[in-house]
């Protein structure tokens, strides 16, 4: 199968965004969409920063900084993605907002070799391939979990999840795409948290636990873990990275979806989601970042 030429990315958030930048300096031509223009502004703005600061620092040459900015549009309009020959859908993580756009990409891309790719952190592909199939027959085999890790630019790791309809051919080609964009692919099955976020979260769960009980402060939790497990954050500065909400969201899902109440998200975790204290995204979560 020829290199992917031109990538679409579905959502131009922290993750979406750092897919289709990553896309742009392997080569390969993105189009990142959202339905809202400020997001793509958002993301614009970031990329420029980030493959300015990469030209300061060496890392990259200014003319290939300017080939991969210059590889990246930014629409709000669907249809602008239909030339595309691979699509990545890293919109929120929620179950029904995936099975309308896998419904929309199997209407819109009827080239049975358009791969659809979803970097959900645990939402089942299986379930997220079933309404692709019943959009189009036979487009759930062309349906994969690309989970990307965040910082996308900088975390090596795509985790490639197969759902009981991926083609082997589809896997095999995910694989060489996540290779091609400098990344290091790992099989998961297709369960619920995969790998990454079934042994991440509870253990940031933990730490909500062991804070709530007044085991130790969050400032000496985190050190614990960084200076004892070389854990470059710490869990509980990573809830606030990653988002409380997605935390709160991905423990439903391991508890529903392994059907264990062992994997209940912890009450203190639950209750700053309440206060809308979300992390990074909004200032304040565990830490306070408002100064
Ligand atoms: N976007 C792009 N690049 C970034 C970045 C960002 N948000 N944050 C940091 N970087 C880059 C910086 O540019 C810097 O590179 P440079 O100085 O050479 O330009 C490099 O990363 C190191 O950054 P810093 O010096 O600012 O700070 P640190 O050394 O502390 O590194 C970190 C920051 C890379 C975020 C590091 O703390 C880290 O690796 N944390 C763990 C992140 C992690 O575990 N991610 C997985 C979360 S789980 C997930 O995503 C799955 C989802 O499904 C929930």
């Amino acid at each position: 199968m020829p290199d992917v030429k031109t990538l679409a990315v579905i959502g131009s958030g922290q993750m979406g965004g750092g897919i289709a930048q990553i896309a742009a300096t392997s080569g390969i031509n993105a189009i990142a969409y959202d339905a809202h223009q400020g997001s793509l502004d958002k993301a614009k703005k970031l990329h420029e920063k980030l493959m300015a600061r990469a030209v300061e620092k060496g890392r990259m040459e200014q003319a290939d900084a300017d080939a991969a900015l210059g590889r990246i549009t930014y629409t709000t309009k669907w249809d602008d993605m239909a030339g595309a020959d691979w699509v990545v859908e890293a919109a929120v993580e929620n179950a029904e907002v995936k099975a309308d756009i896998f419904t929309k990409l199997a209407q819109t891309f009827d080239r049975d070799d358009v791969v659809l790719a979803t970097n959900t952190s645990s939402i089942s592909i299986t379930q997220i391939a079933a309404s692709a199939e019943v959009a189009r027959a036979g487009a759930g085999q062309r349906v994969i979990g690309m989970h990307f890790f965040n910082p996308v630019p900088v975390m090596k790791l795509v985790e490639v999840i197969n759902g009981l309809a991926t083609s082997p051919e589809v896997t095999q080609r995910t694989i060489d795409l996540s290779k091609q964009m400098g990344k290091e692919p790992h099989a998961a099955n297709d369960r619920a948290g995969f790998i990454s976020n079934r042994v991440l979260m509870p253990m940031i769960n933990e730490a909500f636990y062991a804070w709530m009980e007044g085991v130790a402060e969050p400032e000496d939790i985190d050190a614990i873990m960084r200076l004892g497990m070389a854990h470059p954050m710490g869990p509980l500065r990573l809830a606030d990275f990653i988002g409380l909400d997605t935390c709160v969201f991905i423990m439903d899902v391991l508890a529903e979806g392994l059907n264990n109440d062992r994997y209940r998200a912890c009450p203190l975790l639950k209750q700053l989601v309440t206060a809308g204290r979300l992390g990074d995204k909004t200032g304040r979560g565990v830490f306070d970042y408002s100064k």
